[in-house]
């Protein structure tokens, strides 16, 4: 069964919509794990669009599970992320002008800096995942760097027309994640998962953590944070 990681930033966006105090991410992390979140996610981007500083700060010290920092490769947000030290680190692309993340990273055209960045949140006692397409090359590559595990971008999936094209789309992860499982690392997916889609990726053989942000968020706006995960806990361990 699956652990579910909920994702938080979307809490930030609204706060930063008007550059006040509410709604604050911390107190949407305490709703998460009373209804169920086994970690919290968090993406601190280059241009603070959404989570602060600050909010890291707060989490690393309020986050009684797993928190999870997924970031870009920018040396700044290495430094941070080396000092503040998360539990895991989920390594991700990161372009100004994207709504969100859109692909997964290419490491066979960045193989020596996220090297490097994998070597040093390592030292730092992070644990660390590579956000990837299901595409085997970069799944090998991801072992080849020493990363612990891979986060299948189910992206793809999501977009897919229910039916013959998601079932495609389904396969393809199916495929992907046995190889991750190969190579030996732990088996992660993430993005576009909502609670009509969730079920059949939560059923792929040795999947571990799933993190999920936009349909828990926008649920909670209608029947709060803790229910909202606590549905989508339920859903993933059925
Ligand atoms: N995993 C990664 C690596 C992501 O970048 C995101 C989006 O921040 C998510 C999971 C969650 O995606 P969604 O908000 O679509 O559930």
């Amino acid at each position: 069964m699956p652990l579910l990681g909920v994702n938080v930033d979307h809490v930030a966006t609204v706060r930063q919509a008007r550059r006040t105090y509410e709604p604050d991410p911390v107190w949407a992390a305490v709703l998460a794990e009373l209804g169920g979140a086994d970690g919290i996610t968090i993406h601190l981007r280059e241009d603070r669009r959404h989570i602060q500083d600050r909010d890291l700060k707060l989490l690393r010290e309020t986050v009684t599970v797993k928190l999870n920092l997924e970031m870009a490769c920018w040396e700044e947000i290495v430094q941070i992320a080396c000092q503040v030290r998360p539990d895991q680190a989920t390594l991700v692309p990161e372009r100004r002008e994207e709504v969100t993340t859109e692909g997964g990273l290419d490491l066979l055209a960045h193989r020596e800096r996220v090297s490097e960045v994998i070597k040093r949140l390592k030292d730092a006692g992070i644990s660390v995942s590579l956000f990837l397409d299901p595409d085997p090359r970069q799944i090998e590559a991801a072992a080849q760097l020493g990363a612990d595990a891979v986060e299948l971008h189910t992206g793809q999936y999501a977009l897919a027309k229910p039916g013959r094209a998601q079932e495609e789309q389904l396969a393809i992860l199916q495929r992907a994640a046995e190889h991750v499982r190969q190579c030996g690392l732990v088996l992660h997916a993430g993005h576009g998962l909502n609670y009509k889609n969730v079920v059949p990726v939560a059923r792929i053989p040795g999947m571990h953590e799933l993190n999920i942000g936009h349909a828990i968020v926008a649920r909670a706006i209608y029947v709060g944070m803790e229910q909202a995960v606590r549905e989508m806990k339920r859903l993933i361990t059925a």
